[in-house]
């Protein structure tokens, strides 16, 4: 069993993602637990504030430090083995090593910033990891904590029904999936390649790798140029 905390302003924003598909079923066989703390519930000023405007000028308002540090205080003296993820424009790439190397803690805390973002003596203080999902900036943390947590979650042991999918999967070794097709073998004239019906399976194995090669060389050179240079 594994807990994924969310420290968030805006709990629904996350909670709703819980209700449907894998992450329910995750939640209902009792492989994965989340709960919420509200860093609002934590402030000591009479207005419950939690923003405010930046040191030294700058536009927008970021997050105190006062509310977040008693909450994760709080957190870590109820969980010592708690590790504690910051997602943030300015982190790491956030890839699927890191993905399945989360997936073997036992208790994950995400921390969503709002606003301008988190006042940085929060992040020194606490964060194990600062990742980004990517070269953009959301309004906030929490659908980039959300994509993270997707992405762990399908690496624990018993939330895929079939661990094969694991296994072929993009990035798996630095190449992007290869085509995949069901039936029915003609749709509106457009066909499965007919190697795929032939049932050799070594044949197909070779085809797909194949395919693989030249969909990564089209979508995600980067990627292409490293399998290359192996
Ligand atoms: N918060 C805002 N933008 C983000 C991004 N690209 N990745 C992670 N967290 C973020």
């Amino acid at each position: 069993m594994i807990t994924f905390s969310y420290v968030t302003l805006f709990k629904s924003l996350i909670s709703f993602y819980f209700e449907e598909s894998i992450l329910k079923r995750a939640i209902d066989k009792n492989l994965l637990g989340i709960e919420f703390f509200n860093p609002r519930d934590y402030t000591k000023n009479k207005h419950n504030k939690v923003d405010d405007y930046q040191a030294g000028g700058g536009a927008g308002l970021l997050m105190c430090p006062q509310p977040l540090f008693d909450t994760l205080k709080e957190i870590k003296k109820i969980s010592p083995e708690a590790y504690f993820v910051f997602p943030a424009p300015a982190g790491k790439p956030f890839c699927q090593k890191d993905a399945k190397r989360l997936a073997n803690k036992s208790h994950l805390v995400f921390v969503s910033g709002r606003y301008e973002g988190i006042d940085e003596r929060v992040i020194e203080e606490f964060a194990d990891e600062v990742f980004s999902i990517g070269d953009y900036v959301l309004t906030g943390g929490e659908l980039a904590s959300l994509v993270m947590s997707d992405a762990i979650c399908r690496n624990i042991d018993g939330v895929l029904g079939n661990k094969d999918s694991l296994e072929e999967e993009s990035f798996e070794r630095d190449i992007l999936e290869a085509p995949s097709f069901t039936k029915p073998a003609e749709f509106e004239g457009l066909r499965v390649p007919s190697e795929f019906l032939k049932g050799n399976h070594a044949k197909i194995a070779n085809l797909k790798i194949e395919m693989a090669k030249l969909k990564t060389r089209y979508f995600r050179p980067d990627l292409y140029a490293r399998i290359n240079t192996r």
